[in-house]
C-alpha cells in the first residue's frame, strides 16, 4: 500500500505515540506552575488498541516508533507494549523517551522486549542544578541507568538537555568530560514556548547559536543529515566518543524535513506538535475489521498538515505543555 505523504511531498515513517499522560517529575520548563490535576482522566489506549493502531500505521509505511508520555515507564505494561510493537512487521526501530526514573531497574527488560533506541532527559550533570530544574534529586540513579543501558547493545542512546539561560548554560565543560569516553549523543534543545510556560520562557529561553559557534571553534564538525534523521543537527569531534546535537525549533526550515506524526494517549492524531486539532482515531481501534477505515482516516487527515509550526509566529496552538503530548 502507498506510504503516507502530505501535499508538500513529506512522508511519515515516524510515529510518536504517547502511552500515558501522567509524569512523576515536575520539570520547571514543562510545568512551571506544577501539575494541573484534570477532573476526569480519560483511559489511555489499551494494549489491543495500540496494537491495532500500529498495524494500521505499519500498512502505510511506519518504520520508527517512539513511545513517549507523560512518563512512559509509569505504565506497568510497557514491556508488553514494546513486544507487541516488535511483533508488527516493518517497525524496525522502537524507541523510548524517558526521564530515566525506572531506567536502572527496567531497562534490561525493555531491551529484551525489543526496544532498540533510548532517549533520556538529563538537564544538568551537577546534582544541585539537576534538582533545581527537575524537582528531583535522582541524577545519580539516572546516570547509573544510562551506564547499564550502554552495555545492552542499543542502536543509539541519546540524552536531552533543555538549554536554559541562568540554569544550565554553564554545563558544557562537564558535558565534554562526560562525552569523551561515552558513545552517546547529547542534544541541547532550545526551550519551546508552550501555553503554560510564557513567563518562564521570557526568563530562560536561549538560542543555541552561540553554543553551536563555540562547538565549531573547538573542532566539532557538523555531520551530514541522514534521510531518516530526527530534529537534531549533529556534531562529532575526533577526540570524543560522544556526539552533540542541537535541536533548534525556532530556526528557519526546521519543519521542512518533518517526518513525524503524533498520537496522544487517548488515540487522537496530532499532525504537528504545535497544531490545533486532535483527530480521534479511537473509534477505528475497536475492531480489527476497521483497519481500512483507520488508514483512510489517516490519509484524509494528512491533507490538512501545514508546512510549518506556529512557534515561529509566536503561537503555541493548543500545546499547553509537552507532558500532555510527549514532545
Ligand atoms: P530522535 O529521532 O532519536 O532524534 O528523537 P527526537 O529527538 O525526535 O525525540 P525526543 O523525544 O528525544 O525529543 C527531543 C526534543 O525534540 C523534545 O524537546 C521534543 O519535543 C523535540 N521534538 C521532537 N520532535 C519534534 C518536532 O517534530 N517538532 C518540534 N518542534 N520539536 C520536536
Ligand atoms: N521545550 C523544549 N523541550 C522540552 N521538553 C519538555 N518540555 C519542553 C519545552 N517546553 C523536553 C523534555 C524531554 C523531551 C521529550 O522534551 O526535557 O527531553
Ligand atoms: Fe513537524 Fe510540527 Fe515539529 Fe515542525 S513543529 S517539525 S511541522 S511536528
Amino acid at each position: 500500500m502507498a506510504v503516507l505523504e502530505d501535499r508538500f511531498g513529506r512522508t511519515f515513517p515516524y510515529l510518536r505515540l504517547s502511552v500515558i499522560e501522567a509524569c512523576n517529575f515536575r520539570c520547571s520548563y514543562c510545568l512551571p506552575d506544577g501539575f494541573h490535576a484534570r477532573p476526569e482522566r480519560p483511559q489511555p489506549l489499551g494494549r489491543e488498541e495500540i496494537a491495532r493502531l500500529l498495524r494500521g500505521f505499519a500498512e502505510v509505511g511506519l518504520s520508527k516508533l517512539r513511545l513517549t508520555g507523560g512518563e512512559p515507564s509509569l505504565r506497568r505494561d510497557l514491556p508488553e507494549i514494546i513486544a507487541s510493537a516488535a511483533a508488527v512487521g516493518g517497525i524496525e526501530r522502537i524507541a523510548l523517551t524517558t526521564n530515566g526514573t525506572l531506567l536502572d531497574r527496567r531497562v534490561a527488560r525493555w531491551r529484551e522486549a525489543g526496544l532498540t533506541n533510548l532517549n533520556v532527559s538529563v538537564d544538568a550533570l551537577e546534582r544541585a542544578r539537576f534538582h533545581a530544574i527537575t524537582g528531583h534529586d535522582r541524577l545519580d540513579e539516572i546516570l547509573r541507568g544510562i551506564e547499564l543501558a550502554r552495555g545492552l547493545g542499543f542502536a543509539a542512546i541519546k540524552l536531552n538537555a533543555v538549554l536554559l539561560k541562568g540554569l544550565n548554560d554553564d554545563q558544557l565543560p562537564a558535558w565534554l568530560d562526560y562525552l569523551r569516553e561515552r558513545d552517546v549523543s547529547l542534544r541541547f534543545i532550545e526551550l519551546m514556548r508552550t501555553g503554560d510556560n510564557a513567563a518562564y520562557f521570557q526568563r530562560h529561553h536561549l538560542r543555541a547559536e552561540a553554543l553551536e559557534a563555540q562547538l565549531r571553534e573547538t573542532g566539532w564538525s557538523l555531520l551530514a543529515r541522514a534521510a531518516d534523521a530526527g530534529p537534531a543537527r549533529e556534531y562529532a569531534h575526533p577526540d570524543y566518543a560522544g556526539r552533540i546535537g542541537i535541536i533548534a525549533p525556532y530556526s528557519k526550515d526546521f519543519c521542512a524535513g518533518c517526518n513525524r506524526l503524533r498520537v496522544t494517549h487517548t488515540g487522537d492524531l496530532r499532525l504537528c506538535l504545535f497544531g490545533n486539532v486532535g483527530i480521534p482515531l479511537r473509534p477505528w481501534l475497536q475492531d480489527d475489521a476497521d483497519r481500512d477505515r483507520l488508514v483512510a482516516a489517516l490519509r484524509a487527515q494528512l491533507g490538512l498538515k501545514a508546512i510549518g509550526h506556529r512557534l515561529q509566529q509566536g503561537e503555541t496552538g493548543m500545546t499547553a505543555n509537552l507532558s500532555t503530548i510527549g514532545g
